[in-house]
């Protein structure tokens, strides 16, 4: 039996929408051999027309108004606009109710109203996928929920901004600022003119997010991602993680223990000795800490037209085979609803920097201080300062204590007459072997 044309429209004709019509084009065979069916571009949208793109469109029906889609007689919308509310939000819950499967990139509109959609999806007995939206070109939904099914997940974690790691990597290799290299990288066109999603770590958390729903069975719940971005790290914190080892990442991390999930995005110190401290540049990686398989190691371009597009074609392809798995990998009702740790409840270790008076007595006033708190040294090392003669730096690594007790110690470090500037400390990611 010869199997119908499976009918796609493309909302979005930008950066990652060019990348799917692209490899729609170039790959068409080989997709239908893959896959059995013919996919047959229908319509596609965007806000403009008429401007320069990497692929000819002039073969495809154009609709002015994106949200039209979901009335056209496609089988798959794909929403590659992007935006957590607007358009986006619009078009993909018309599709839904109106039957037909929903492709999206859109890891901001799925941070926001992915639980609502998921069940509209379910209700409609349609798919809605969304591995382009975590991690590029990384096939970390399809492992999750499919390769990892039989497993209980401990840990999920990783590199999931590609400007961030950018930015740190060209730190580290040149030891330029951050001003400097963040320059560097707007003018290359890896971070935005605004970048504070990516460098406030907004756009990792909305990764992390749906990283943590899938890996714990919980829903959607971006307000308990505790965020900070890499606008605070200095050439010093990189150039000292160096001397005891580290280096420095912004680090997406869940973890689920006794019931409690913590998930956070914050830069890292990660001992030079772990894999994921090699990932440098604009590349993603995810690790997966599962409770029969151990850890997987999931490495890959984590932005970028051809990596995107390369996850929502086999989005697209999975749905013409007819593979339908549910948008948490079970029914949305069935999701557990769990509670969450305040990132004061974290335990770890800690790197702390501090500019102190250069005198004799300081360094027993600031252990004092850390040890009513109950936090243990494990290394120290001081530092003349290069511009002020009374004063000297000081890097600390604590062993493990609980992080209320480290921004107690702090506090009082700042509020002692001893003190320079406000301190400033980095947590350093706990290895499991
Ligand atoms: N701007 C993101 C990054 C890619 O730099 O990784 C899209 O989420």
């Amino acid at each position: 039996m010869i199997e119908k044309n499976f009918k796609v429209a493309i909302a979005g004709i930008g950066t990652v929408g060019c990348g799917v019509i692209s490899i729609l084009q170039n790959n068409a065979q080989h997709i239908q051999q893959q896959t059995g069916r013919k996919i047959e571009i229908v319509a596609i949208s965007s806000r403009t027309k008429n401007r320069e793109r990497n692929v000819d469109i002039s073969v495809y029906q154009w609709i002015d108004n994106p949200v039209e889609l979901a009335n056209s007689d496609a089988d798959l919308i794909v929403e590659t606009i992007g935006g957590e509310d607007g358009i986006a939000y619009e078009l993909c819950k018309k599709a839904l109710e109106n039957k037909k499967h929903v492709v999206t990139a859109n890891k901001a509109l799925l941070a926001k109203h992915g639980n609502m959609l998921a069940k509209l999806a379910e209700d409609n007995n349609v798919s809605l996928n969304f591995e382009a939206s975590i991690a590029g070109g990384i096939p970390i939904v399809k492992a999750l929920r499919e390769g990892m099914a039989a497993n209980k997940i401990n840990r999920i974690y990783g590199i999931l901004n590609g400007t961030c790691n950018y930015i740190l990597t060209k730190m580290s290799d040149l030891g330029a600022n951050y001003f400097d290299v963040l320059k560097e990288a707007q003018q290359l066109g890896y971070a935005e003119a605004e970048p504070t999603l990516d460098v406030g770590g907004f756009d990792a958390a909305h990764k992390l997010t749906l990283l943590a729903a899938l890996a714990f069975n919980t829903p959607i719940d971006f307000s308990k991602t505790y965020v900070e971005g890499i606008q605070k790290i200095t050439s010093d914190d990189i150039k000292n993680a160096k001397l005891f080892g580290f280096c420095i990442k912004l680090i997406g991390i869940a973890q689920c223990k006794n019931s409690i999930i913590s998930q956070r995005v914050t830069p890292c110190m990660i001992p030079l000795s772990e894999p994921i401290a090699a990932i440098g540049g604009v590349m993603n990686t995810v690790i997966v800490e599962g409770d029969y398989v151990g850890r997987i190691i999931l490495t890959g371009p984590g932005a970028g037209q051809n990596a995107t597009a390369s996850a929502v074609v086999a989005d697209i392809a999975d749905i013409a085979r007819g593979i339908f798995i549910p948008f948490f990998g079970k029914q949305a009702n069935d999701m557990a609803t769990l509670s969450y740790a305040s990132i004061e409840d974290r335990v770890g270790r800690y790197y702390i920097s501090l500019e102190v008076e250069d005198k004799a007595g300081v360094l027993a006033q600031i252990a004092t201080i850390l040890s009513k708190q109950g936090i243990s040294i494990e290394s120290v090392m001081q530092k003349a300062h290069e511009e002020k003669p009374d004063s000297a730096r000081l890097i600390i690594i604590t062993h493990e204590t609980l992080e209320k007790s480290l921004l107690k110690a702090l506090d009082e470090i700042n509020h002692s007459n001893v003190n320079k500037i406000e301190p400033h400390f980095v947590r350093i990611l706990t290895v499991k072997k």
